[in-house]
């Protein structure tokens, strides 16, 4: 039976163990969870992992298979957590066939650094992290034909540290989008088919393919997130408070950018996900307003920095993503400060 292990216990790290709890307890998994600090994982081992699910009809009322939700649509379930991996390394390394890494883009490395020896020798490190450049940083400590990445529009808030609120489900897609390799792909497979028991939006998808959607993911993040960010809205708000022009011209400023990195995007394409997107994600707080919410650092700098970036290599101008960039970054800096 595979092992997997889900890093990071935020918004998508207990909702991955939830749902591979649900599957371990029908022996198609075995799962634990690796949080960063040891009070959050005394406090999970003790207490259990509480999801609220804001969705309607999310899943599918069996009684045998046992994923049902409570009438409150609140379901409280236990799954191993460990922070220390050090002290367990002897008992662990090695030990699992996928790491599902759901920490935030900025906290990767730190995360890899502690969990790669966790990995068997074929295991494979899949990133849900938003923005572009996370699967290079994964690639630098697994090798690239080690490394996959999860793009998904599973909307998913973090109260504390082991509860959290599903607002709405959403296409989540796996690929090995840097370079195939047999084992990479039979993982990914592997990952898909009992996902896709929990009756979840799961899908595979060749290389090509899924640098087309991280981008279009990548998109609609430039969009939603430093707009809702900045005149502090849940999301569904956006279409009524902003004009459509902006987001046409953020779009048009990553079309053309995606085009100098060998991506082709279909401009009307993006609007209607963006569209699409802020219809099911309307009761959703974006990550980044969360962030600035709780004075955290937000993931601006693989957003919209990262698109400024690749533009300025590439001679080309984009000058609503600079200045979304820039603003994020001094609503960040304004938390350090008492004015
Ligand atoms: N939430 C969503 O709906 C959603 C949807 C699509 C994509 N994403 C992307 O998925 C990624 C994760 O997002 P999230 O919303 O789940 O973030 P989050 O709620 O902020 O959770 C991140 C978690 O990572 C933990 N962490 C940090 N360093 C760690 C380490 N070294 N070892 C173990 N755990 C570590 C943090 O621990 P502490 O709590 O102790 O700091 C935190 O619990 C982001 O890139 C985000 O953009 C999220």
């Amino acid at each position: 039976m595979k092992s997997l292990v889900v890093v990071g216990n935020g918004s998508l790290g207990l909702w991955w163990c939830f749902h591979l709890t649900q599957l371990q307890k029908k022996s198609l998994c075995k799962a634990f969870l690796v949080t960063r600090t040891e009070e959050s994982a005394q406090s999970i081992n003790e207490k259990g992992i509480i999801v609220e699910d804001k969705t309607s009809a999310a899943y599918v009322f069996d009684k045998n298979n046992r994923t049902m939700l409570n009438t409150s649509n609140t379901v409280c379930f236990h799954c191993p957590s460990f922070s220390n991996l050090k002290q367990l390394s002897e008992k662990l390394q090695g030990y699992a066939d996928i790491l599902l890494l759901c920490v935030k883009q900025y906290h990767l490395k730190s995360a890899l650094e502690n969990c790669t020896e966790l990995l068997s020798s074929k295991g494979v490190a899949v990133s849900f992290c938003n923005g572009i450049g996370n699967l290079e940083t994964v690639a630098s400590f697994v090798g690239a034909n080690r490394a996959a990445a999860a793009i998904t529009y599973e909307a998913v808030e973090r109260i504390n540290s082991r509860t959290i609120i599903h607002w709405s489900s959403g296409r989540t897609i796996f690929a090995d989008t840097l370079t195939y390799s047999p084992e990479l792909n039979a993982n990914l497979q592997f990952l898909h088919d009992i996902l896709k028991q929990q009756n979840l939006p799961i899908e595979l998808l060749n290389s090509v393919d899924a640098r087309k959607e991280m981008w279009k993911k990548l998109a609609v993040n430039c969009v939603i997130n430093p707009l809702a960010t900045i005149i502090r809205v849940r999301n569904g708000l956006l279409s009524d408070r902003i004009p459509e022009s902006l987001f046409e011209g953020i779009c048009w400023e990553i079309v053309r950018t995606a085009e100098r990195s060998g991506i082709i995007l279909d401009h009307s394409d993006l609007m209607v996900q963006i569209s699409e997107t802020i219809k099911n994600s309307s009761r959703n707080i974006c990550s980044t307003l969360q962030d600035i919410q709780n004075g955290r650092p937000t993931e601006i700098e693989a957003l919209n920095g990262a698109v400024a970036h690749l533009a300025r290599k590439y001679g080309l101008s984009v000058p609503y993503c600079e200045t979304l960039f820039h603003l994020v970054k001094a609503m960040e800096a304004r938390q350090d400060t008492t004015a």
